[in-house]
Protein backbone atom coordinates (compact mmCIF):
# COMPACT_ATOMS: atom_id res chain seq x y z
CA UNK A 1 0.00 0.00 0.00
CA UNK A 2 2.68 2.29 0.67
CA UNK A 3 4.56 2.00 -2.57
CA UNK A 4 0.93 2.84 -4.25
CA UNK A 5 0.75 5.78 -1.66
CA UNK A 6 4.07 6.96 -3.20
CA UNK A 7 3.34 6.03 -7.08
CA UNK A 8 0.27 8.13 -6.54
CA UNK A 9 0.81 10.88 -4.21
CA UNK A 10 -0.64 13.66 -7.16
CA UNK A 11 -4.68 13.52 -6.87
CA UNK A 12 -6.27 13.83 -10.36
CA UNK A 13 -9.62 14.96 -10.37
CA UNK A 14 -11.50 14.52 -13.81
CA UNK A 15 -14.75 14.89 -12.30
CA UNK A 16 -14.19 19.15 -11.32
CA UNK A 17 -15.93 20.52 -13.92
CA UNK A 18 -14.13 24.11 -13.29
CA UNK A 19 -11.98 26.25 -16.01
CA UNK A 20 -8.32 26.22 -15.72
CA UNK A 21 -7.32 28.82 -13.10
CA UNK A 22 -4.22 29.63 -15.32
CA UNK A 23 -6.46 30.71 -17.87
CA UNK A 24 -8.12 33.82 -15.56
CA UNK A 25 -8.06 36.71 -17.36
CA UNK A 26 -6.51 38.71 -14.56
CA UNK A 27 -4.48 41.19 -16.20
CA UNK A 28 -8.14 42.09 -18.45
CA UNK A 29 -10.04 41.97 -15.03
CA UNK A 30 -7.38 45.05 -13.66
CA UNK A 31 -7.45 47.08 -16.72
CA UNK A 32 -11.60 46.99 -16.95
CA UNK A 33 -11.35 47.53 -13.17
CA UNK A 34 -8.83 50.55 -13.91
CA UNK A 35 -11.25 51.91 -16.01
CA UNK A 36 -14.19 51.43 -14.31
CA UNK A 37 -12.93 52.55 -10.56
CA UNK A 38 -10.93 55.50 -11.94
CA UNK A 39 -13.30 57.12 -13.94
CA UNK A 40 -14.93 58.59 -11.53
CA UNK A 41 -17.91 59.12 -13.25
CA UNK A 42 -18.17 55.61 -13.89
CA UNK A 43 -17.37 54.31 -11.09
CA UNK A 44 -20.38 56.52 -9.28
CA UNK A 45 -22.67 54.91 -11.02
CA UNK A 46 -20.66 51.66 -10.66
CA UNK A 47 -20.58 51.22 -6.04
CA UNK A 48 -24.39 52.53 -5.93
CA UNK A 49 -27.28 50.24 -5.87
CA UNK A 50 -26.99 48.88 -9.75
CA UNK A 51 -30.08 49.28 -11.60
CA UNK A 52 -32.71 45.92 -11.39
CA UNK A 53 -32.28 44.27 -14.32
CA UNK A 54 -28.62 45.30 -14.64
CA UNK A 55 -26.67 48.34 -16.05
CA UNK A 56 -27.79 49.45 -19.43
CA UNK A 57 -24.15 49.04 -20.40
CA UNK A 58 -24.10 45.77 -19.30
CA UNK A 59 -27.28 44.66 -20.98
CA UNK A 60 -26.40 46.50 -24.27
CA UNK A 61 -22.65 45.03 -23.96
CA UNK A 62 -24.49 41.33 -23.85
CA UNK A 63 -26.64 42.03 -26.00
CA UNK A 64 -24.13 43.26 -28.74
CA UNK A 65 -21.63 40.10 -27.60
CA UNK A 66 -24.91 37.59 -28.63
CA UNK A 67 -25.78 39.03 -31.41
CA UNK A 68 -22.53 39.15 -33.37
CA UNK A 69 -22.36 35.35 -32.03
CA UNK A 70 -25.74 33.83 -32.84
CA UNK A 71 -26.86 36.28 -35.55
CA UNK A 72 -30.56 35.60 -34.18
CA UNK A 73 -33.35 35.25 -37.56
CA UNK A 74 -35.22 37.47 -35.95
CA UNK A 75 -32.58 40.44 -35.91
CA UNK A 76 -30.31 41.91 -33.43
CA UNK A 77 -30.98 40.92 -29.47
CA UNK A 78 -32.02 43.92 -27.64
CA UNK A 79 -30.87 45.06 -24.26
CA UNK A 80 -34.67 44.48 -22.46
CA UNK A 81 -34.37 41.18 -23.12
CA UNK A 82 -31.73 41.11 -21.16
CA UNK A 83 -31.71 40.73 -16.86
CA UNK A 84 -28.09 40.55 -15.47
CA UNK A 85 -27.44 37.51 -12.77
CA UNK A 86 -24.94 36.38 -10.54
CA UNK A 87 -24.66 33.41 -12.57
CA UNK A 88 -26.55 30.29 -13.94
CA UNK A 89 -26.91 28.86 -10.85
CA UNK A 90 -28.47 31.80 -8.77
CA UNK A 91 -30.50 32.78 -11.86
CA UNK A 92 -32.61 29.03 -12.17
CA UNK A 93 -33.25 30.39 -8.56
CA UNK A 94 -34.54 33.10 -9.28
CA UNK A 95 -36.60 31.87 -12.58
CA UNK A 96 -38.37 29.09 -10.12
CA UNK A 97 -39.41 32.22 -7.81
CA UNK A 98 -40.79 34.23 -10.34
CA UNK A 99 -42.57 31.83 -12.14
CA UNK A 100 -43.40 28.44 -11.02
CA UNK A 101 -45.37 27.89 -7.74
CA UNK A 102 -45.63 24.43 -6.16
CA UNK A 103 -49.45 24.62 -6.14
CA UNK A 104 -50.02 25.20 -9.72
CA UNK A 105 -47.05 23.93 -11.76
CA UNK A 106 -46.75 20.42 -12.03
CA UNK A 107 -43.70 19.14 -12.92
CA UNK A 108 -39.86 19.93 -13.83
CA UNK A 109 -38.58 17.90 -16.58
CA UNK A 110 -34.57 17.21 -16.34
CA UNK A 111 -32.94 15.95 -19.40
CA UNK A 112 -31.00 12.94 -18.74
CA UNK A 113 -28.35 11.99 -17.88
CA UNK A 114 -28.64 15.52 -16.23
CA UNK A 115 -26.48 18.56 -14.62
CA UNK A 116 -26.97 16.92 -10.85
CA UNK A 117 -26.45 20.34 -9.56
CA UNK A 118 -28.98 21.32 -10.63
CA UNK A 119 -31.69 18.75 -8.62
CA UNK A 120 -31.26 20.65 -5.56
CA UNK A 121 -32.07 24.28 -6.89
CA UNK A 122 -35.45 22.37 -7.88
CA UNK A 123 -36.38 20.41 -4.59
CA UNK A 124 -35.49 23.69 -2.58
CA UNK A 125 -38.18 25.36 -4.96
CA UNK A 126 -40.63 22.92 -3.56
CA UNK A 127 -40.61 20.01 -6.19
CA UNK A 128 -39.20 17.32 -4.05
CA UNK A 129 -40.57 14.36 -5.80
CA UNK A 130 -41.70 16.00 -8.26
CA UNK A 131 -38.61 16.35 -10.81
CA UNK A 132 -38.75 13.90 -13.77
CA UNK A 133 -36.05 12.63 -16.28
CA UNK A 134 -36.26 12.92 -19.97
CA UNK A 135 -33.61 10.39 -21.66
CA UNK A 136 -31.49 11.59 -24.36
CA UNK A 137 -31.09 10.16 -27.61
CA UNK A 138 -29.19 10.99 -30.67
CA UNK A 139 -31.36 14.30 -31.60
CA UNK A 140 -30.70 15.52 -28.60
CA UNK A 141 -33.83 14.74 -25.96
CA UNK A 142 -36.62 11.63 -26.81
CA UNK A 143 -39.26 13.82 -27.35
CA UNK A 144 -42.31 11.38 -27.32
CA UNK A 145 -41.19 10.48 -24.09
CA UNK A 146 -41.66 13.96 -23.13
CA UNK A 147 -44.90 14.31 -24.31
CA UNK A 148 -46.48 11.44 -22.94
CA UNK A 149 -45.40 12.43 -19.49
CA UNK A 150 -46.84 15.82 -20.12
CA UNK A 151 -49.96 14.44 -21.36
CA UNK A 152 -50.21 11.93 -18.55
CA UNK A 153 -49.52 14.77 -15.95
CA UNK A 154 -52.27 16.71 -17.76
CA UNK A 155 -54.54 13.57 -17.05
CA UNK A 156 -53.63 13.31 -13.52
CA UNK A 157 -54.27 17.28 -13.14
CA UNK A 158 -57.85 16.80 -14.05
CA UNK A 159 -58.54 13.71 -12.50
CA UNK A 160 -57.09 16.03 -8.91
CA UNK A 161 -59.49 18.99 -10.28
CA UNK A 162 -56.17 20.97 -8.76
CA UNK A 163 -57.00 24.84 -8.09
CA UNK A 164 -54.93 27.29 -9.71
CA UNK A 165 -55.90 30.22 -7.11
CA UNK A 166 -53.05 30.48 -5.16
CA UNK A 167 -50.46 30.58 -8.04
CA UNK A 168 -51.76 33.87 -9.66
CA UNK A 169 -51.51 35.50 -6.34
CA UNK A 170 -48.18 35.57 -6.37
CA UNK A 171 -46.65 36.01 -9.60
CA UNK A 172 -48.20 37.80 -13.02
CA UNK A 173 -47.01 34.79 -14.75
CA UNK A 174 -46.65 30.98 -13.32
CA UNK A 175 -46.05 28.14 -16.22
CA UNK A 176 -47.10 24.30 -15.28
CA UNK A 177 -44.05 22.99 -16.37
CA UNK A 178 -40.50 23.68 -16.75
CA UNK A 179 -38.18 21.93 -18.78
CA UNK A 180 -34.46 21.79 -18.07
CA UNK A 181 -31.52 21.19 -20.12
CA UNK A 182 -28.25 22.25 -21.40
CA UNK A 183 -28.59 21.57 -25.37
CA UNK A 184 -24.92 22.65 -26.30
CA UNK A 185 -22.12 20.76 -25.10
CA UNK A 186 -24.00 19.28 -22.74
CA UNK A 187 -23.27 19.12 -18.81
CA UNK A 188 -22.54 15.70 -18.61
CA UNK A 189 -23.47 14.06 -22.29
CA UNK A 190 -21.29 16.76 -24.27
CA UNK A 191 -24.00 16.48 -26.73
CA UNK A 192 -25.47 19.09 -28.97
CA UNK A 193 -29.48 18.69 -29.47
CA UNK A 194 -30.35 19.21 -33.43
CA UNK A 195 -32.11 21.90 -34.88
CA UNK A 196 -35.41 19.97 -35.49
CA UNK A 197 -35.42 18.45 -31.94
CA UNK A 198 -34.94 22.14 -30.79
CA UNK A 199 -37.96 22.98 -32.83
CA UNK A 200 -39.67 20.23 -31.47
CA UNK A 201 -39.31 20.86 -27.86
CA UNK A 202 -40.07 24.53 -28.15
CA UNK A 203 -43.70 23.12 -30.09
CA UNK A 204 -44.34 21.08 -27.07
CA UNK A 205 -43.85 23.87 -24.54
CA UNK A 206 -46.09 26.07 -26.04
CA UNK A 207 -48.67 23.36 -26.00
CA UNK A 208 -48.29 22.44 -22.52
CA UNK A 209 -47.38 25.68 -20.83
CA UNK A 210 -44.15 24.80 -20.16
CA UNK A 211 -41.18 27.11 -19.85
CA UNK A 212 -37.69 26.09 -21.17
CA UNK A 213 -34.68 26.70 -18.76
CA UNK A 214 -31.68 26.32 -20.99
CA UNK A 215 -28.26 26.41 -19.53
CA UNK A 216 -26.54 27.71 -22.56
CA UNK A 217 -22.63 27.92 -20.62
CA UNK A 218 -20.74 26.15 -23.10
CA UNK A 219 -21.40 27.29 -26.27
CA UNK A 220 -18.61 29.87 -27.11
CA UNK A 221 -15.99 27.48 -26.19
CA UNK A 222 -16.19 25.45 -29.57
CA UNK A 223 -13.30 24.15 -32.37
CA UNK A 224 -13.61 21.06 -35.02
CA UNK A 225 -13.35 17.95 -33.90
CA UNK A 226 -9.93 15.75 -34.64
CA UNK A 227 -11.98 13.28 -36.30
CA UNK A 228 -13.49 16.07 -38.99
CA UNK A 229 -11.66 16.56 -42.31
CA UNK A 230 -8.80 19.14 -42.53
CA UNK A 231 -9.89 22.39 -43.69
CA UNK A 232 -13.86 21.31 -43.23
CA UNK A 233 -15.71 24.50 -42.58
CA UNK A 234 -16.88 25.27 -38.65
CA UNK A 235 -20.25 25.27 -38.51
CA UNK A 236 -22.42 27.97 -37.33
CA UNK A 237 -23.87 28.17 -33.63
CA UNK A 238 -27.36 26.74 -33.75
CA UNK A 239 -30.23 29.07 -32.67
CA UNK A 240 -30.67 28.79 -28.98
CA UNK A 241 -33.84 27.20 -27.93
CA UNK A 242 -35.08 31.01 -26.91
CA UNK A 243 -34.09 32.36 -30.47
CA UNK A 244 -36.42 28.99 -32.25
CA UNK A 245 -39.16 30.44 -29.42
CA UNK A 246 -38.82 33.88 -31.05
CA UNK A 247 -38.67 32.90 -34.63
CA UNK A 248 -41.23 30.06 -34.73
CA UNK A 249 -44.51 32.02 -35.48
CA UNK A 250 -46.70 31.67 -32.82
CA UNK A 251 -44.97 33.05 -29.24
CA UNK A 252 -46.95 34.29 -26.75
CA UNK A 253 -45.68 37.94 -24.72
CA UNK A 254 -44.08 36.26 -22.36
CA UNK A 255 -42.41 33.20 -24.22
CA UNK A 256 -41.97 29.69 -23.42
CA UNK A 257 -37.61 29.67 -23.35
CA UNK A 258 -34.82 31.60 -21.60
CA UNK A 259 -31.40 31.37 -22.27
CA UNK A 260 -29.75 31.04 -18.84
CA UNK A 261 -26.26 32.45 -19.57
CA UNK A 262 -22.81 32.63 -17.70
CA UNK A 263 -19.65 34.31 -17.90
CA UNK A 264 -17.85 31.75 -15.13
CA UNK A 265 -16.50 29.20 -17.51
CA UNK A 266 -15.57 32.07 -20.19
CA UNK A 267 -14.31 34.25 -17.87
CA UNK A 268 -14.08 32.81 -14.38
CA UNK A 269 -16.57 31.52 -11.88
CA UNK A 270 -15.25 34.01 -9.10
CA UNK A 271 -16.50 36.92 -11.04
CA UNK A 272 -20.54 35.28 -10.73
CA UNK A 273 -22.13 37.13 -13.73
CA UNK A 274 -24.44 35.85 -16.10
CA UNK A 275 -27.47 37.19 -17.44
CA UNK A 276 -30.93 35.52 -18.12
CA UNK A 277 -32.40 36.52 -21.94
CA UNK A 278 -35.88 35.85 -22.28
CA UNK A 279 -39.06 38.00 -23.43
CA UNK A 280 -38.92 41.53 -22.27
CA UNK A 281 -41.99 40.70 -19.76
CA UNK A 282 -39.99 37.75 -18.30
CA UNK A 283 -37.03 40.33 -17.71
CA UNK A 284 -39.47 43.24 -16.21
CA UNK A 285 -41.25 40.36 -13.72
CA UNK A 286 -37.68 39.19 -12.66
CA UNK A 287 -36.35 42.85 -11.52
CA UNK A 288 -39.62 42.05 -9.04
CA UNK A 289 -37.84 39.57 -7.35
CA UNK A 290 -37.15 40.73 -3.06
CA UNK A 291 -33.72 40.87 -3.39
CA UNK A 292 -33.36 42.72 -6.60
CA UNK A 293 -36.41 44.91 -5.56
CA UNK A 294 -34.43 45.88 -2.34
CA UNK A 295 -30.57 45.64 -3.36
CA UNK A 296 -30.59 46.23 -7.42
CA UNK A 297 -28.52 44.13 -9.33
CA UNK A 298 -27.30 41.78 -7.19
CA UNK A 299 -23.95 41.65 -9.35
CA UNK A 300 -23.14 45.20 -9.60
CA UNK A 301 -19.84 45.64 -9.72
CA UNK A 302 -18.28 42.60 -11.19
CA UNK A 303 -21.26 42.94 -14.22
CA UNK A 304 -19.87 46.49 -14.69
CA UNK A 305 -16.23 45.11 -15.42
CA UNK A 306 -17.46 42.30 -17.80
CA UNK A 307 -19.52 45.33 -19.37
CA UNK A 308 -16.20 46.96 -19.83
CA UNK A 309 -14.43 43.75 -21.21
CA UNK A 310 -17.28 43.43 -23.88
CA UNK A 311 -17.95 46.29 -25.28
CA UNK A 312 -13.99 46.88 -25.73
CA UNK A 313 -14.16 43.17 -27.67
CA UNK A 314 -11.75 42.26 -25.39
CA UNK A 315 -13.50 39.02 -24.08
CA UNK A 316 -14.15 37.32 -27.52
CA UNK A 317 -10.48 38.09 -28.01
CA UNK A 318 -9.60 35.96 -24.87
CA UNK A 319 -11.91 33.24 -25.61
CA UNK A 320 -10.39 32.82 -29.16
CA UNK A 321 -6.74 33.34 -28.58
CA UNK A 322 -6.42 31.88 -25.36
CA UNK A 323 -9.27 30.01 -24.33
CA UNK A 324 -9.87 27.65 -26.96
CA UNK A 325 -6.44 26.95 -28.53
CA UNK A 326 -6.08 26.08 -24.77
CA UNK A 327 -9.30 23.64 -24.40
CA UNK A 328 -8.73 22.32 -27.93
CA UNK A 329 -5.37 20.70 -27.01
CA UNK A 330 -6.80 19.21 -23.87
CA UNK A 331 -9.39 17.49 -25.37
CA UNK A 332 -7.47 16.16 -27.92
CA UNK A 333 -4.96 15.23 -25.58
CA UNK A 334 -7.39 13.27 -23.46
CA UNK A 335 -8.94 11.70 -26.59
CA UNK A 336 -6.04 10.44 -27.68
CA UNK A 337 -5.19 8.65 -23.98
CA UNK A 338 -8.25 7.27 -23.94
CA UNK A 339 -7.58 5.63 -27.83
CA UNK A 340 -4.78 4.57 -26.57
CA UNK A 341 -5.18 3.40 -22.74
CA UNK A 342 -9.14 2.71 -22.84
CA UNK A 343 -10.34 1.54 -26.47
CA UNK A 344 -9.07 -0.88 -26.59
CA UNK A 345 -10.31 -2.19 -23.26
CA UNK A 346 -13.73 -1.68 -25.12
CA UNK A 347 -15.05 1.77 -23.27
CA UNK A 348 -16.57 3.98 -26.07
CA UNK A 349 -17.29 7.45 -26.14
CA UNK A 350 -20.62 7.90 -27.53
CA UNK A 351 -20.70 11.89 -27.60
CA UNK A 352 -18.24 11.87 -31.03
CA UNK A 353 -21.12 9.09 -32.88
CA UNK A 354 -23.51 11.58 -31.82
CA UNK A 355 -22.06 14.50 -33.13
CA UNK A 356 -21.08 13.24 -36.37
CA UNK A 357 -24.55 11.59 -36.76
CA UNK A 358 -26.29 14.74 -36.11
CA UNK A 359 -25.97 16.12 -38.81
CA UNK A 360 -26.43 20.21 -37.61
CA UNK A 361 -23.11 19.98 -35.66
CA UNK A 362 -21.20 17.52 -37.46
CA UNK A 363 -17.47 17.91 -36.98
CA UNK A 364 -17.86 19.98 -34.15
CA UNK A 365 -16.25 19.63 -30.50
CA UNK A 366 -16.41 22.15 -27.00
CA UNK A 367 -17.68 22.69 -24.19
CA UNK A 368 -15.47 20.68 -20.90
CA UNK A 369 -16.61 16.95 -20.86
CA UNK A 370 -16.60 13.89 -22.73
CA UNK A 371 -18.94 11.07 -21.97
CA UNK A 372 -17.46 7.77 -21.82
CA UNK A 373 -19.41 4.21 -22.09
CA UNK A 374 -18.11 1.95 -20.15
CA UNK A 375 -17.21 -1.90 -21.53
CA UNK A 376 -20.04 -4.36 -21.73
CA UNK A 377 -19.97 -6.98 -18.99
CA UNK A 378 -17.60 -4.06 -16.82
CA UNK A 379 -17.72 -3.84 -13.18
CA UNK A 380 -20.70 -1.39 -12.32
CA UNK A 381 -19.11 2.32 -13.29
CA UNK A 382 -19.54 3.71 -9.42
CA UNK A 383 -17.32 0.63 -8.25
CA UNK A 384 -14.51 1.72 -10.84
CA UNK A 385 -14.66 5.00 -9.73
CA UNK A 386 -14.47 4.42 -6.10
CA UNK A 387 -11.19 1.95 -7.07
CA UNK A 388 -10.17 5.16 -8.75
CA UNK A 389 -10.38 6.91 -5.82
CA UNK A 390 -9.16 4.78 -3.04
CA UNK A 391 -6.75 3.38 -4.86
CA UNK A 392 -5.11 5.21 -7.75
CA UNK A 393 -5.80 8.78 -6.49
CA UNK A 394 -8.24 9.25 -9.53
CA UNK A 395 -11.51 11.34 -9.22
CA UNK A 396 -13.82 10.78 -12.02
CA UNK A 397 -18.15 11.77 -11.82
CA UNK A 398 -19.72 8.16 -12.71
CA UNK A 399 -22.89 8.00 -14.48
CA UNK A 400 -24.84 7.22 -11.31
CA UNK A 401 -24.44 10.59 -10.38
CA UNK A 402 -26.13 11.80 -13.11
CA UNK A 403 -30.16 10.42 -12.28
CA UNK A 404 -32.88 12.86 -12.09
CA UNK A 405 -32.95 13.11 -7.82
CA UNK A 406 -36.07 11.49 -6.64
CA UNK A 407 -37.10 9.63 -10.10
CA UNK A 408 -37.13 6.01 -9.90
CA UNK A 409 -37.37 5.69 -13.24
CA UNK A 410 -34.29 7.93 -13.89
CA UNK A 411 -32.76 5.63 -11.27
CA UNK A 412 -33.56 2.59 -13.11
CA UNK A 413 -32.86 3.82 -16.49
CA UNK A 414 -29.48 4.86 -15.17
CA UNK A 415 -28.84 1.37 -14.21
CA UNK A 416 -28.87 0.35 -17.66
CA UNK A 417 -27.56 3.05 -19.76
CA UNK A 418 -25.86 6.16 -18.92
CA UNK A 419 -25.40 4.85 -15.45
CA UNK A 420 -22.16 2.48 -17.09
CA UNK A 421 -20.52 5.56 -17.98
CA UNK A 422 -18.56 8.80 -16.40
CA UNK A 423 -18.12 12.20 -17.11
CA UNK A 424 -14.93 13.42 -17.42
CA UNK A 425 -13.63 17.04 -18.12
CA UNK A 426 -10.68 18.05 -19.94
CA UNK A 427 -10.63 21.67 -18.42
CA UNK A 428 -8.68 21.46 -15.16
CA UNK A 429 -5.56 19.60 -15.93
CA UNK A 430 -3.02 19.84 -18.17
CA UNK A 431 -2.65 17.75 -20.70
CA UNK A 432 0.23 15.84 -19.08
CA UNK A 433 -1.96 15.02 -16.24
CA UNK A 434 -4.74 14.67 -18.28
CA UNK A 435 -2.86 11.56 -19.56
CA UNK A 436 -2.12 10.04 -15.93
CA UNK A 437 -5.90 10.34 -14.87
CA UNK A 438 -6.71 8.36 -18.16
CA UNK A 439 -3.95 5.71 -17.54
CA UNK A 440 -4.76 5.39 -14.37
CA UNK A 441 -8.49 4.56 -14.90
CA UNK A 442 -7.39 2.09 -17.25
CA UNK A 443 -5.59 0.42 -13.88
CA UNK A 444 -7.99 0.81 -12.00
CA UNK A 445 -11.16 -1.31 -14.46
CA UNK A 446 -8.25 -3.86 -14.60
CA UNK A 447 -7.24 -4.25 -10.86
CA UNK A 448 -10.90 -5.24 -10.42
CA UNK A 449 -11.28 -8.79 -10.65
CA UNK A 450 -14.96 -8.93 -12.75
CA UNK A 451 -13.45 -6.73 -15.60
CA UNK A 452 -12.28 -10.00 -16.96
CA UNK A 453 -15.65 -10.59 -18.15
CA UNK A 454 -15.60 -7.65 -20.25
CA UNK A 455 -12.30 -8.45 -21.63
CA UNK A 456 -13.79 -11.81 -22.38
CA UNK A 457 -16.93 -10.47 -24.14
CA UNK A 458 -14.36 -7.95 -26.09
CA UNK A 459 -12.64 -10.78 -27.64
CA UNK A 460 -15.62 -12.63 -28.36
CA UNK A 461 -16.94 -9.25 -30.18
CA UNK A 462 -13.63 -9.12 -31.98
CA UNK A 463 -13.21 -12.30 -33.31
C1 LIG B 1 -24.89 23.32 -17.06
C2 LIG B 1 -24.37 24.23 -16.02
N1 LIG B 1 -25.16 25.17 -15.50
C3 LIG B 1 -24.71 26.00 -14.54
C4 LIG B 1 -23.43 25.93 -14.07
C5 LIG B 1 -22.99 26.89 -13.00
O1 LIG B 1 -22.95 28.17 -13.54
P1 LIG B 1 -22.58 29.45 -12.65
O2 LIG B 1 -21.14 29.34 -12.28
O3 LIG B 1 -22.85 30.59 -13.57
O4 LIG B 1 -23.46 29.46 -11.46
C6 LIG B 1 -22.56 24.97 -14.57
C7 LIG B 1 -21.20 24.83 -14.05
O5 LIG B 1 -20.63 23.77 -14.02
C8 LIG B 1 -23.05 24.10 -15.58
O6 LIG B 1 -22.27 23.17 -16.12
Amino acid sequence: MGSLEKIYDKHINLQLGWPTPLLFPSKLLTEATQETLLNNKVAAQTLVYGPDPGHELVRTGTAEWLTRFYHPEVGDVQADRIFITPGASSALSMLLTRFTDPSFTQYIWMIEPTYFLACPSFQEAGFHGRLRGVPEDTGGLDIEFLRSGLVEAEAERCRKKTTDGLAFARSSKVYRHIIYMVPTFSNPSAKVMSLRRRKEVVQLAREFDALIISDDVYDWLRWPHPNSPDGAEMPKPLPRLVDVDCAMPGSSIWGNAVSNGSFSKIVAPGVRVGWIEGSPFIAKELCKIGPVHSGGCQSQLSSMLIGQMLVSGKLEEHIQSTLIPVYQRRHRAMLKSIQMHLLPLGFKIPSIKTVEGNGDEAGLAGGFFLYLEFPTGSPPAETVAKVALEEFNLRIAHGGMMCVAGDAGSVQRGKKGFGQGARLCWAWHEEADIDEGIQRLALAFRSLPQCTGAIKQLQTDET
